[in-house]
């Protein structure tokens, strides 16, 4: 996808959301841009990054600057990571590969979403052979379904499940009522066998009317109508994905002690504080607001990343010194996708780098690990947080 010459070359992250506004049609802008009903969780992912001052520290050696850390014991090169998207196909017709492309090109590790466009076999393919790919997963009613799902990202050789929890039902996005959003031709939901059909609530209840059961995938997948299974407990399951897998089990969606407590009580191998950037329950805290008493809750017993709002190598630096572990990037990704394919994508994470590494030397820290609270100004309201 050449870019067009009357575009400029895009210098930072918002660039790439305004190249891409130009380039995508309607139905892909909104589902991708908006978020569930005021968007004030949407907007507020950003806003309260800007919140959060700097302090930083002087005549330190910053001559040379280091990203590289680790997820789950596994090196990469920076902590900028990439997070589950659905049907990244309408923004670049090489979607998911594009951008697993681009996550080996940085050695960073990226997440697939279940509804992607692209099958996971085929995604992960594109590994430099160690940057990780972990596999995210919504739970069905029909557990064969998901089963079915767990093991073939384990074959595929995904290195952890990252389980969606914020997402019982689907959140009200109007933009996408309006425009009746459907994934539109040639694209599929390339996990799911090629017959799936996305099924209205109504057409689901008629279709069973018919005699076709439960157990059908047809039925049982109930995309987009009723994603998931709504009935999910902690005792349920946890035990029930540890009963089929060995893989470390993330959970993505927590925002609060409580539950941060329960992830680590249930030998949760991570948490990904996120509210599925501002698209599910609108009016929760922005994420990197959440941030602080989960990493407090946990206790350093398992790692703790974050996604939502992360525009800016100074909103990594923020999350990191807040103690997250990693950073998930959502929409800009697709912004990059539509810019110009895998590579838009390696320049959205390239700029993202660089910012970061400039934050870092401007802050006085030569590494990841030299990044603490001590980095931000202690007002009263995070003071509260921490
Ligand atoms: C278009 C779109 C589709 C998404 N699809 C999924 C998904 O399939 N599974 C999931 O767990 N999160 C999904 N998310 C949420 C992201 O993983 C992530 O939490 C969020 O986008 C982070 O916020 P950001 O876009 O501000 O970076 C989606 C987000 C967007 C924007």
């Amino acid at each position: 996808m050449a870019v067009p010459p009357t575009v400029c070359r895009p210098v930072c992250l918002d660039d790439f959301e305004a190249i891409a506004r130009t380039k995508l049609g309607q139905n892909a802008w909104d589902y991708y841009a908006t978020g569930a009903n005021d968007m004030q969780t949407l907007h507020d992912n950003r806003e309260a990054f800007s919140r959060l001052r700097l302090r930083p520290r002087v005549l330190r050696d910053v001559s040379t600057v280091s990203t590289k850390t680790s997820l789950l014991g596994r090196s990469i090169a920076s902590p900028i990571c990439i997070a589950p998207s659905a049907m990244q196909c309408m923004a670049d017709s090489d979607g998911e590969e594009a951008t697993a492309k681009a996550a080996a090109a940085f050695d960073t590790a990226m997440v697939l979403s279940t509804y992607s466009t692209t099958a996971l076999e085929q995604v992960i393919h594109h590994s430099n052979g160690h940057n990780p790919y972990w596999f995210q997963l919504y739970l069905y009613q029909n557990r064969p379904v998901s089963q079915e799902l767990i093991q073939r990202a384990e074959r595929a050789g995904y290195q952890a499940l990252v389980l969606t929890v914020d997402t019982p039902v689907i959140g009200r996005r109007l933009a996408d009522a309006r425009n009746k959003f459907q994934l539109p031709r040639p694209w599929r939901l390339a996990n799911f066998p090629k017959d799936l059909r996305i099924v209205t609530a109504s057409e689901r209840a008629a279709l069973l009317a018919n005699g076709i059961t439960k157990d059908t995938p047809l039925i049982d997948n109930k995309i987009l109508s009723n994603r998931a299974d709504a009935g999910l407990t902690w005792t349920e399951c946890i035990p029930w994905l540890r009963s089929v897998t060995g893989l470390p089990i993330i959970l993505k969606g927590v925002l609060t002690r409580e539950d941060a407590e329960l992830a680590v009580l249930h030998g949760c191998n991570g948490i990904i504080v996120s509210n599925h950037g501002g698209r599910q329950l609108d009016g929760v805290l922005a994420a990197i607001d959440a941030l602080p008493e989960v990493v407090a809750a946990v206790r350093g017993q398992i790692e703790v990343y974050m996604d939502g709002g992360i525009r800016k190598g100074t909103d990594v630096f923020k999350a990191l010194a807040l103690g997250a572990k990693a950073v998930f990037l959502g929409r800009p990704v697709l912004w990059g996708l539509a810019y110009n394919g895998e590579q838009g994508v390696k320049e959205m994470l390239q700029i993202l780098h660089d910012e970061l590494e400039l934050a870092m030397a401007l802050c006085g820290c030569a590494t990841i690990e030299a990044i603490t609270p001590q980095y931000l100004q202690q007002t009263p309201e995070l003071k509260s947080r921490l």
